[in-house]
């Protein structure tokens, strides 16, 4: 499925729309360039399921958790030069089944993540609209 979205709203909205059929274990990969709107989209996701925005560092280097029902793990794989590292980040725990795990960067690492998943890639930056293209793999 591929649609464009002019604004930002549309953006959230769409986020907002797909977060809810999110469930505990989904992995959503998601891909585009810097400025895409990959952070954008999960801080989109956060607010639908969490009902509100988090505190949380908007620097963290690999993994952030909000707590929550459904748990929701942030994953970037932006710094990752080697899949051997990722064990010793803690992969294997946010993939654990019991959140909603999004992962930025993912081809950084595609073996590292399970085959069952949602990849979303963003085409667009700045002002431009932002084109999702959804796919199931799976
Ligand atoms: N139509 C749009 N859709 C999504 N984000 C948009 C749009 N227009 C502007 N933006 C902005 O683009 C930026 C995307 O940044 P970010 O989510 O950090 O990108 P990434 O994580 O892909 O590098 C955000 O500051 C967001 O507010
Ligand atoms: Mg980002």
């Amino acid at each position: 499925m591929r649609l464009t979205l002019p604004t930002e709203e549309e953006f959230g909205n769409f986020a907002a729309a797909f977060a809810r059929r999110l469930r505990p274990g989904d992995v959503v990969a998601l891909s585009g360039p810097v400025g895409a709107g990959k952070s954008a989209f999960v801080r989109a996701v956060v607010r639908e399921l969490h009902g509100s925005d988090q505190s949380c560092s908007p620097s963290f280097t690999f993994r952030h958790r909000y707590e929550g029902d459904p748990p929701i793990e942030h994953i970037d794989f932006f710094r990752i030069d080697d899949p051997a590292e990722l064990t010793e980040l803690g992969l294997e725990e946010a993939l654990d089944g019991h959140a909603v795990a999004l992962i930025e960067w993912w081809r950084n690492a595609p073996e590292a993540i399970p085959a069952q998943r949602y990849e979303i890639e963003i085409q667009g930056a700045g002002d431009q609209p932002r084109t999702i293209t959804l796919r199931e793999a799976q």
